[in-house]
């Protein structure tokens, strides 16, 4: 299989996750959900810098996971115990995370950083989530029609975009029900 297939049947994976739309979550507890962008602002980016850039420098995608470039394969144990190591419900975000950021970012990268700094960043400020799904939180507009000719190249283009940044606010909104 090559690079392009991989990353074609991850991009199908993960938009097939995206229907099913659960954050990552657990029963209760402190750790009932992990948003994996704080964890790795709190834990991780001192050393490591922003997370889709690490992402990009380090990882890569394998047929059905994300590998290290040292580490390959062995990425989870080695998270395990790196730096004080991580939980199983944060390997899960943070595995989840690098997948997408490896899959969607270079487009964001692509069509929308020279006006915007980042996916999260967007989804933070100016969008919310509603029955209609996601549309911007001052204009009232829907973003999958938005974004069909903001920016983008194609409805392809524009429905990745689109869940990337459903996917952003999700696990914002989920993390600020558990405060
Ligand atoms: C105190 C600095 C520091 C912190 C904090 C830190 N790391 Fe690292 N990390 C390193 C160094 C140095 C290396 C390379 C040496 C090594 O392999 O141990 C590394 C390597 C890695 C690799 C290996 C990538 C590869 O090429 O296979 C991953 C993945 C990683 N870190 C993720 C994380 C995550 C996730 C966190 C937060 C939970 C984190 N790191 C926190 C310093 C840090
Ligand atoms: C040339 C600059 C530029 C580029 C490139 C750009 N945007 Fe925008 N974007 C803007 C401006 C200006 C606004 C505010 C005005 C508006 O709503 O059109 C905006 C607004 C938005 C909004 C909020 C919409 C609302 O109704 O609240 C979203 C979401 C957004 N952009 C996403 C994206 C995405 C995703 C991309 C990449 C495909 C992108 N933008 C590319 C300039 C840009």
């Amino acid at each position: 299989m090559t690079g392009k297939q991989a990353l074609l049947r991850l991009i199908c994976v993960a938009l097939a996750a995206q229907l099913l739309a659960s954050p990552v979550q657990a029963a209760a507890g402190p750790d009932a959900t992990v948003d994996p962008h704080m964890l790795f602002e709190a834990r991780c980016q001192r050393c490591h810098g922003h997370a889709g850039e690490f992402a990009r420098e380090h990882l890569f995608l394998g047929d059905s996971n994300v590998l290290g470039k040292r580490t390959g394969g062995g990425l989870a144990r080695f998270l395990k115990r790196h730096q004080g190591g991580v939980t199983e419900h944060e390997m899960t975000a943070l595995f989840d995370a690098f997948q997408r950021q490896l899959a969607y970012g270079p487009l964001f990268q692509e069509r929308c950083r020279a006006c915007h700094l980042s996916a999260r960043d967007l989804a933070k400020h100016q969008l919310i989530l509603t029955d209609n799904g996601l549309i911007g939180r001052y204009s009232g507009k829907q973003m999958a029609v938005f974004l069909e000719r903001h920016g983008t190249f194609g409805d392809e283009e524009a429905e990745q975009l689109y869940g990337m940044l459903f996917w952003h606010r999700q696990i914002i909104e989920a993390a600020q029900h558990d405060g």
